[in-house]
């Protein structure tokens, strides 16, 4: 499969970010993991901080890959613009999560983004990654 992961704004800091709640792994040696667990798939991934960028990425990838694995980090809570992205193209895409959001603040438990997602994967730490794969691979 052709799989693009998303990272939004502040996951670039993973490792050094708030430990206690998103661990001491920084993603890219995550990724690396990733990659090797699964050699026949192309896992590419992006990360921004920026909205605008965000979109351009969906817009430009989600009319080819299998599927997008998209952790939007706070603009999960905000950002009706990048729910009409996903809407707009024909990849599907999972919402994941680090953190279980819905133990924490309340703000958090607002996802603009859960009802045009195919599904949503949330407090697995980075292994919610490894199982948004895993779903789309069931439905391969
Ligand atoms: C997050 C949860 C969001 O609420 C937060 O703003 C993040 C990370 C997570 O992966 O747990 O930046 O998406």
């Amino acid at each position: 499969m052709n799989l693009l992961i998303i990272n939004g704004p502040n996951l670039n800091l993973l490792g050094k970010r708030e430990t206690s709640i998103y661990g001491s792994e920084a993603f890219e040696v995550y990724l690396n993991k990733l990659i090797k667990s699964y050699p026949e798939d192309v896992l590419s991934y992006f990360q921004s901080n920026s909205e605008g960028e965000i979109i351009d990425k969906i817009h430009n990838e989600g009319f080819s890959v299998d599927g997008i694995i998209l952790n939007a980090g706070a603009y999960t809570h905000t950002s009706l613009a990048i729910a009409d992205a996903i809407s707009a193209i024909k990849s599907p895409v999972i919402e994941v999560h680090i953190s279980n959001v819905h133990k924490r603040e309340q703000v958090r438990h607002k996802s603009f983004l859960s009802p045009v997602c195919r599904g949503v994967i949330a407090g697995f730490g980075l292994d919610s990654y490894r199982l948004a794969i895993e779903a789309f691979k069931l439905s391969e």
